[in-house]
C-alpha cells in the first residue's frame, strides 16, 4: 500500500511538471485530490483496513496529501506568476511615446487674406488703426459727405441702433477718425467688419472691408494709380492688368472703381467676371475737401486719397471658392483646406 502511494505521487509529480496552464494543473489537482480522485480513493478504503495498517497507511497517505497539495500549490503559483509577467510585458504602457495629437487648427480664410493685405500695404508705409463698429451717423455718414437728405445713404441698407447710433456700413468712418486724432502726414489702414441689412447668396449682412487712406502734401491721383497698382499686383501677380474706371463716392473727388484682369479667365470673359474680363475690386477716389473740413484739416494744405475693399470678395478670388456662404459656416473641412496657404 505505502508503495502504491509512493508510485502515486511519482505519478502526480510527472503530470504537475508536463501541466503548463493554470487550468492543466487544476486537472491534476481534481483527478488526485478531487471528490473521486486517487488519493481521496485510498483515504477512503483506510477503514476497511487492520488497525496497525490503518495508523501507518493513514500516515503515510495524510503526508503524500500534503506534499501533492504544496506541489500543486507551488506550482499554480509559479505559473500564474509567469502568467503576470508576461501579461506586464506585453501590456507594457510607454510614457515616453508621444501622445496622440489633436491635429492643429487653420486660420480663416478671411483672416489670412486680410493679413496679406496688411502685410503687403505695410510695406510701402500703411500702418493699421481701428475704429468701433458701432459709430455714430456723423461719423459715418455726415463727415464723409453723405447729409441725412443725400440718396447715398438708401444704398447702405443701414441698422440703426435705438439709442441713434448705427452699425458701421463701411470702414470709411475710421478714416474720420484717424484724421480727428492724427495730424497729417497720414497713411493708415483699417480693416474690420462692417454690417448691411442685406443677405442673399452673394451677400452676408455681416462683411469685411480694409480702408486706406494717404494724406501728405501735393498727393496726386498719380499716386493713387500707382499705390492701388503694386499693390494689386503684388497680391495677384506682376503681369495682372488693372484699369481704374470712373464713379461716384460722396466722400472722394473724382471717384473711381478699380478693377482687376478676371483671375479666373486672365480677361477672356468667364461666368465669374460676367464675360467681361474684368473684376470689380474696390472703390477710391481723392479726399473730398468736405471731408478735410469735417476733420479741421486745411483742404488748401493737404490733399490725400482713399481705398476701400472688400476682404471677403478678394478672398473668395485670391482662394477661388465659390460661395460667400462658406467664409461664414466654419465647417473645419473647408477651414482646414487653407492650413498650408499664404
Ligand atoms: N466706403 C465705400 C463702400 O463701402 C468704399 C470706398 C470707396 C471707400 C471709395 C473709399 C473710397 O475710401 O475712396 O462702398
Amino acid at each position: 500500500m505505502i508503495s502504491r502511494l509512493e508510485e502515486l505521487k511519482s505519478k502526480c509529480e510527472t503530470a504537475l511538471q508536463n501541466a503548463d496552464t493554470v487550468s492543466g494543473i487544476e486537472d491534476v489537482r481534481i483527478s488526485y485530490l478531487g471528490k473521486k480522485g486517487v488519493l481521496t480513493d485510498i483515504l477512503k478504503g483506510l477503514k476497511d483496513l487492520s488497525n496497525e495498517e490503518k495508523a501507518s497507511v493513514g500516515q503515510a497517505a495524510n503526508q503524500i496529501k500534503t506534499q501533492i497539495t504544496d506541489a500543486i500549490d507551488a506550482k499554480r503559483h509559479a505559473l500564474e506568476r509567469d502568467e503576470m509577467n508576461a501579461k506586464l510585458v506585453s501590456d507594457t504602457v510607454d510614457v515616453s511615446a508621444p501622445g496622440v495629437g489633436r491635429g492643429s487648427g487653420a486660420s480663416h480664410p478671411l483672416h489670412r487674406m486680410e493679413k496679406l493685405i496688411v502685410e503687403c500695404l505695410g510695406r510701402i508705409g500703411f500702418s493699421t488703426v481701428s475704429g468701433p463698429e458701432i459709430e455714430t451717423e456723423f461719423n459715418n455718414f455726415e463727415a464723409l459727405n453723405i447729409p441725412a437728405s443725400h440718396p447715398a445713404r438708401d444704398m447702405h441698407d443701414t441698422f440703426y441702433m435705438k439709442d441713434g447710433g448705427v452699425l458701421r456700413t463701411h470702414t470709411s468712418p475710421v478714416q474720420i477718425r484717424a484724421m480727428q486724432t492724427m495730424a497729417p502726414p497720414l497713411r493708415i489702414l483699417a480693416p474690420g467688419k462692417v454690417f448691411r441689412c442685406d443677405a442673399d447668396v452673394s451677400h452676408s449682412p455681416v462683411f469685411h472691408q480694409i480702408e486706406g487712406l494717404l494724406v501728405d502734401k501735393h498727393v496726386s491721383f498719380a499716386e493713387l494709380k500707382g499705390t492701388l497698382e503694386f499693390f494689386l499686383r503684388s497680391l495677384f501677380g506682376d503681369s495682372k492688368k488693372v484699369r481704374f474706371r470712373p464713379s461716384y463716392f460722396p466722400f472722394t473727388v473724382p471717384s473711381c472703381e478699380v478693377d482687376l484682369e478676371c483671375v479666373m479667365c486672365k480677361g477672356k470673359g468667364c461666368g465669374i467676371c460676367k464675360q467681361t474680363g474684368w473684376l470689380e475690386v474696390m472703390g477710391a477716389g481723392m479726399v473730398h475737401r468736405n471731408v478735410f473740413k469735417a476733420v479741421g484739416y486745411d483742404p488748401e494744405e493737404v490733399t490725400g486719397f482713399a481705398f476701400g475693399l472688400g476682404v471677403d470678395r478678394l478672398a473668395m478670388l485670391y482662394y477661388q471658392i465659390s460661395d460667400i456662404r462658406l467664409l461664414y459656416e466654419n465647417d473645419a473641412r473647408f477651414i482646414s483646406q487653407f492650413k498650408g496657404a499664404a
